[in-house]
C-alpha cells in the first residue's frame, strides 16, 4: 500500500444520508480504496432534508466526483439528476450520483443490480430462473420495488406479499404503468399478488423467494420469524436481505430444508460496485476478505 495515499490529487465521494451515521459505505469504500491504492477518499455527510440541492451544488463545486444518496434522499437524487438510468426511472428512485466533467448529473438506483449480482456470484443463474417459475417477493417497500426492477429487466415474472394488501397492490399497479411508459414496444412486465396468509400454501410453483422485509432482523419486529417454506419445491431458491444475523432464521429454515440460500450482505456490497467504478475507476470485488472486513466492522458496532 503506497504511504501518500490521499494527496491533494485524491478522487473524492461520499454518502449522503440523514441520519449517515449507521452506514457501512465508508468502511468499504475506503478499504477497497486502500487495497487498489488508490489516491482517493469516501466521506460520510449528513445533510437535513432541505439543505440537499446545496449540498450537491457545494459537493461538485468542491470538485466531488458524485455520491452514495441514502434515506431519506433518494426521491430528491432522482429529481436533482440530468440523466437517469432506466432501471432508476421504473424504481423513481436514485442511490448513486456521478457528477460528470460538464456538470451534468448522472443518476442510478443499483441496489437491484447488487441484489441480482449477488445471486449471480452465489451461482445462480437468475435468467434461468425464469423459465423455473416466478419470483415472490415478501414486502412491498423501496426495497422490493428495487429487486423487482431487475428481476422484471432478467425476464421473471414478480409476485408480491405484503402484510398491507394494498401497498402491494400499489406497488405491482405502479411499476406495471413505469415499465410500459419506459418500455413501450418491449413485452407487458408479469405482475401479481398473492395475500399475505396465503403465500405459504403458494410455494411450490415458485422459482425464487425473497424476504424484503424488516422480518428476521436482530432489533427488528419479529427477529425469530420462521415462516412454513415446507410447500416449497426442492428448486426454490430462497433469498433473505437482512444481513443482521448472517444467518436469519429464514434462511436457517431453507437450509434446514436442503433448498438453495443467498444472504443479505452481498447485496450490499455488490450495490456499491458501479459508483466505485464511476468515481475511482477500478472494478471492485466482493471476494472473501471482502466480506470478512465489512463483518469486522459490524461485530464492533
Ligand atoms: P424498505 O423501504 O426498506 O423496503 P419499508 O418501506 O419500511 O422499508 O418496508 C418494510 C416492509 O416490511 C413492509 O413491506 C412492511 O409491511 P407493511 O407494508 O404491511 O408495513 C414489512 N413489515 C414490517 N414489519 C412487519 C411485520 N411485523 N409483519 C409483516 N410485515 C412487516
Amino acid at each position: 500500500m503506497s504511504e501518500f495515499r490521499i494527496t491533494g490529487k485524491a478522487k473524492l465521494a461520499g454518502v449522503i444520508g440523514y441520519p449517515v451515521t449507521h452506514s457501512l459505505s465508508p468502511v468499504l469504500h475506503n478499504y477497497w480504496l486502500a487495497r487498489h491504492g488508490i489516491d482517493g477518499a469516501y466521506v460520510p455527510l449528513s445533510v437535513a432534508p432541505d439543505a440537499f440541492v446545496t449540498a450537491i451544488k457545494g459537493l461538485q463545486a468542491a470538485g466531488f466526483k458524485g455520491a452514495n444518496v441514502t434515506i431519506p434522499h433518494k426521491e430528491a437524487a432522482f429529481a436533482i439528476a440530468d440523466e437517469v438510468d432506466p432501471m432508476a426511472r421504473i424504481a423513481g428512485s436514485v442511490n448513486t450520483l456521478v457528477f460528470r466533467e460538464d456538470g451534468s448529473i448522472h443518476g442510478s438506483s443499483t441496489d437491484g443490480f447488487g441484489y441480482v449480482a449477488n445471486l449471480e456470484a452465489d451461482g445462480i443463474d437468475v435468467s434461468a430462473l425464469a423459465s423455473r417459475g416466478p419470483a415472490l417477493l415478501l414486502g412491498a417497500g423501496g426495497a422490493a420495488r428495487s429487486i423487482a426492477t431487475s428481476l422484471l429487466e432478467k425476464g421473471l415474472q414478480v409476485i408480491f406479499s405484503n402484510r398491507t394488501a394494498e401497498r402491494a397492490d400499489g406497488l405491482a399497479k405502479e411499476l406495471d404503468a413505469a415499465w410500459r411508459r419506459n418500455f413501450p414496444e418491449g413485452d407487458a412486465p408479469r405482475l401479481s399478488i398473492i395475500a399475505w396468509d396465503e403465500w405459504e400454501e403458494q410455494l411450490g410453483d415458485m422459482a425464487l423467494l425473497v424476504n424484503t422485509t424488516s422480518l428476521g432482523m436482530q432489533g427488528g419486529p419479529a427477529p425469530d420469524w420462521t415462516p412454513d417454506l415446507s410447500k416449497a419445491s426442492r428448486h426454490l431458491v430462497v433469498s433473505d436481505i437482512v444481513y443482521i444475523p448472517q444467518e436469519t432464521p429464514f434462511l436457517k429454515a431453507a437450509r434446514e430444508l436442503g433448498l438453495t440460500t443467498s444472504g443479505g450482505l452481498g447485496m450490499l456490497l455488490h450495490q456499491a460496485r458501479p459508483g466505485f467504478k464511476a468515481w475511482f475507476g477500478a472494478d471492485t470485488e466482493v471476494d472473501e476478505a471482502t466480506v470478512a472486513y465489512i463483518r469486522a466492522a459490524l461485530s464492533r458496532r
